[in-house]
């Protein structure tokens, strides 16, 4: 974890929320001031990120991982009494005492990020069915639950925003043979969709963001110099982004300058699947 990423996000995000010129007013509405955030899966990769970004935009957070000691760590930098929990968010008991340190810490929670996950390897014929049952309860039974048990909360916010983490291959298949990952992810969207529906009168959103390729432990940090140019072939921006490229999309899902987007995929791949 490198703790100057603190520095590093956009100023967009730190602009004075008290701003009265036309412009200023428009970037308020980016703040997250006031508000408390959960990102799961926030040890490493894009949750770190994620945490980084929505702590930037003034909120207060709980984030959570296995690895305790990069979950502590990264909680101390955030500063101001962040919560890290750590633990396996498969795990029913896990998911529960998490909502109930938010709940006694905070008593709110305005910000839904469900971020952790991970990829299976096929090819399907050669798996086990545990292997693929791991997958689905990280990627998909998880953050379904934890939209469960956040429902009092996120209710009682004014302008709660749940921001699943799905994928470009939840959207298209992939050519790699990841098929529980294809499928949570796929089943994550259509969730997204869904929850959107129920819970639009309750004054949640609820939208998915989905990320092409970015440099994680996930993607090996794509340093395959195959790999890499095959990816910047297709993509129509011609070339790898740096995590810090999804701080603004993450931060406009969650704040109010996106007040009236529920429902919705915003994909995040420079051009990946629009060809
Ligand atoms: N990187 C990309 O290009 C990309 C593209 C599309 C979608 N995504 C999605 O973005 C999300 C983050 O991916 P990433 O690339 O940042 O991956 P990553 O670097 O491997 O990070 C995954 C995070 O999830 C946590 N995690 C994994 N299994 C867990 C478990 N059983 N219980 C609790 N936490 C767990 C990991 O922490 P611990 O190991 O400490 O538990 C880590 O913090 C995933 O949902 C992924 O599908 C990523």
């Amino acid at each position: 974890m490198n703790l100057n990423q603190l520095d590093d996000v956009p100023s967009t995000f730190v602009t004075d929320p008290g701003a009265t010129s036309a412009g200023g007013a428009a970037l308020s509405r980016f703040r997250l001031d006031g508000r408390v955030a959960l990102v799961t899966g926030a040890s490493a990769g894009l949750g770190e990120r994620f945490a980084i970004a929505l702590r930037r935009a003034g909120a207060e957070l709980a984030i959570t991982a296995r690895r305790t000691e990069r979950v502590s760590r990264l909680a101390e930098a955030l500063g101001d009494g962040t919560i890290s929990v750590a633990g396996d968010i498969r795990e029913p008991e896990v998911r529960s005492a998490l909502m109930a340190r938010i709940r006694d810490r905070y008593g709110r929670l305005d910000v839904l990020v469900n971020n952790a996950g991970g990829c299976d390897a096929g090819p399907l014929e050669h798996q086990s069915l545990a292997e693929i049952v791991d997958v689905i309860d990280l990627d998909l039974v998880a953050p379904i639950d934890l939209c469960r048990l956040a429902a009092p909360l996120l209710f009682a916010a004014p302008g709660a925003s749940v921001i699943n983490v799905a994928s470009i291959f939840g959207q298209v298949g992939s050519r790699a043979p990841m098929a529980a990952y294809n499928a949570s992810k796929g089943a994550l969207v259509n969730f997204t969709r869904h929850l959107a529906a129920q819970w639009g009168h309750r004054g949640v959103r609820v939208n998915a963001l989905a990320p092409g390729y970015f440099p994680t432990d996930l993607t090996g940090h794509l340093t395959d110099p195959s790999q890499r140019a095959a990816i910047e072939h297709r993509t129509l921006l011609g070339r790898i982004p740096d995590t810090t490229e999804l701080d603004g999309p993450l931060v406009f899902l969650a704040s109010d300058a996106a007040s009236y987007v529920t429902g919705q995929v915003l994909t995040v791949d420079g051009g990946w699947t629009a060809t």
